[in-house]
């Protein structure tokens, strides 16, 4: 053979070799599907995330014991946002890019899942959002179009808001209120606005705002100038870390009214941080009771109390919802084709989530009961469900 020949011959085999292993790859590949949980694993809400990812797994674990979808086994891409809207774009970024997932869902503060999901909207990758109820993690702030590919399982803040205020004149029979927003939170700044424009609809008078920033600790300035308008109630719509040191300190400076929250306040955290008797007299609006004894909730609740050995959260099971439903509407897509699963996602109705039958409407949001919860020495008591 000459060198020409043996070059060539070289040339053949590495081919040949290329496509031998990628074939390989691809026969791998269509035994599985990839979806990624992007999730606040880490940070300041890494209990949304942790839970969101934890009921997700296991949706997935029954899948696969099951079949699988569309005959093939799921296989999780698990992503970290670290509870920061920049790392939320970058995790979807990899997933979108990197990874190959089909799609995505994921826990979330709103924030993260608003930066999240410009890239899932630009990638044209189905994202499905967990527990993010600003109205602008599905409908573009700008041009205010809904978002083709974003979608989520929960319901929005006009509804949680006014849940919220209707709570406080009707149950409490308060009217007096002062709201303390987080204002390097879109989930909060949106919250407090739906809660105050019920509330004074309601016949009710915010006496005073203040605003604080997360990672804040010591809130005794804030809560001075609060103390000082006497209000009735406290309205706080924001996240576990910062709420538990509110209402700490609160309580240390004598401020005894109820104080008043939204879902954010869910975490396993909030009574560490807050402790149990600053706690009590504390309402908050959220997607689910663990009190909830439907057959299906209580066969979900045991699953997983097997599985992680603690109860689950709100958005625990909300992130077992977002995960069974991806797998519904993938099965209705019958393809893994990303165009086709979103349409699917679209048309979902009525699909039997343990958070409710969901339809996700024209603006891909879910439309479903909110649960209020008093906190009681520690425990989270479940006092009553509002319809949409
Ligand atoms: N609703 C919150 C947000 O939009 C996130 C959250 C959902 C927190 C569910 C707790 C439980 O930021």
């Amino acid at each position: 053979m000459n060198r020409k020949g043996m070059i060539l011959a070289v040339v053949m085999v590495m081919l040949l070799m290329g496509a031998v292993l990628s074939g390989c790859g691809k026969s791998a590949d269509t035994n599985t599907v990839k979806i990624g949980l992007l999730n606040e694993m880490t940070g300041g809400n890494a209990t949304f995330g942790t839970s969101s990812a934890n009921g997700a797994k296991m949706a997935f674990k029954e899948a696969n014991a099951k079949g699988g979808v569309l005959g093939k086994q799921i296989v999780a891409v698990i992503a970290d946002n670290k509870s920061e809207p920049s790392e939320a774009a970058n995790a979807m970024t990899k997933l979108a890019m990197q990874d190959g997932v089909v799609a995505v869902t994921g826990g979330f503060a709103s924030s993260n899942a608003i930066a999240a999901s410009s890239v899932a909207e630009s990638a044209k990758v189905p994202f499905l959002v967990v527990g993010a109820t600003n109205p602008k993690v599905t409908v573009d702030d700008k041009t205010k179009k809904v978002k083709d590919y974003t979608f989520r399982v929960c319901f929005i803040d006009p509804f949680q808001g006014t849940v919220g205020a209707n709570f406080v004149l009707n149950t409490l029979k308060l009217k007096k209120a002062a709201i303390m927003v987080d204002s390097s939170s879109d989930y909060s700044k949106g919250l407090a606005a739906f809660f105050r424009e019920a509330f004074v609809k309601g016949g009710g008078a915010i006496v005073a705002e203040e605003a604080y920033l997360q990672k804040d600790q010591d809130f005794k300035s804030v809560l001075t100038k609060l103390k000082s308008m006497n209000a009735e109630v406290l309205y706080v719509p924001g996240y576990y870390e910062e709420v538990g040191k509110i209402v700490k300190q609160a309580r240390e400076m004598g401020i005894n009214a109820p104080v008043v929250g939204g879902d954010g306040w869910d975490s396993p955290k909030l009574v560490e941080i807050g402790g149990a008797a600053s706690l009590n007299n504390t309402y908050f609006t959220n997607h689910y009771s663990v009190e909830d004894n439907s057959p299906a909730s209580k066969a979900f609740v045991d699953a997983y109390k097997k599985e992680y050995g603690q109860t689950p959260d709100a958005l625990a099971v909300l992130g077992y919802d977002a995960a069974n439903l991806l797998i519904d509407a993938i099965k209705r897509a019958n393809s893994l084709d990303k165009a086709k699963i979103q349409a699917a996602l679209a048309a979902t109705k009525a699909f039997p989530a343990i958070t409710g039958a969901t339809t996700l409407n024209a603006t891909h949001d879910a439309v479903k009961s909110a649960v209020i919860i008093e906190m009681k020495d520690g425990k989270q008591i479940y006092k009553a469900t509002v319809k949409p």
